[in-house]
């Protein structure tokens, strides 16, 4: 069965959590792809290489990296993110996960846009910033303003970019977690992904 679910939108709206629940409910792979752009940007920093051929030597080892959660890591994704040459990188792998047999979930910022453009199901899982901001918090602690603050800068640098900008895709379906709570958002994606079976 070729079945992709896409599943886009900013930072901490809940699209993991959801992406590994529709995953586990629909029996489909999953692949966060933030967590490549994460540890591009991590392994660049760490060695000091260039971002393009950190992305090209990817190993298994650099996605494991215990790191790739912190906010600095998210910050790194977001700055690696922006160069072409980068994303060209990644893009084999994640269509060639989107492939499998049995069928996929992939959750990203242009999964339905650029990635998976013919993907059955389009989800763009949103929240209001302040919303985001406070999930992130909650998860890594420090100082709330700098969350919020750290939250709108990625999420300015993802809107802007030239070459696959976060924006919904024309037809998918925007679910806004802002006043749900995880059971209800994981609940309205799995009646998007049962609906398209
Ligand atoms: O989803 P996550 O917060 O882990 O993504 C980290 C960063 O990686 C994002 O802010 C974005 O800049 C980048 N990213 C991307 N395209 C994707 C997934 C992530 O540009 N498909």
């Amino acid at each position: 069965m070729q079945f992709t679910v896409a599943i886009d939108g900013p930072a901490a709206a809940g699209k993991g959590t959801i992406s590994r629940a529709v995953a586990d409910r629909f029996g489909l792979a999953h692949l966060d792809t933030g967590a490549l752009y994460r540890a591009v940007g991590v392994k660049a920093a760490a060695t000091g290489s260039d971002p393009v051929a950190a992305a090209l030597s990817l190993t298994p080892e650099d996605l494991a990296r215990a790191d790739l959660r912190t906010l600095e890591a998210g910050q790194a994704a977001s700055k690696v993110a922006v160069i072409p040459e980068v994303r060209q990188a990644l893009l084999d792998y994640q269509r060639d996960f989107a492939r499998r047999a049995g069928g996929a979930v992939l959750d990203g910022r242009d999964i339905g846009t650029v990635i998976c453009p013919e993907a059955e199901v389009k989800l763009f899982v949103t929240a209001s910033a302040e919303v985001r901001a406070h999930r992130r918090w909650l998860e890594v602690g420090g100082d709330a303003a700098q969350v919020l603050a750290e939250v709108r800068a990625r999420d300015e640098r993802d809107m802007t970019r030239a070459d696959a900008p976060l924006k919904p895709a024309a037809n998918a379906v925007q679910i806004d977690t802002s006043t749900m709570s995880i059971e209800e958002a994981v609940a309205a994606a799995c009646a998007e992904v049962a609906a398209r079976l």
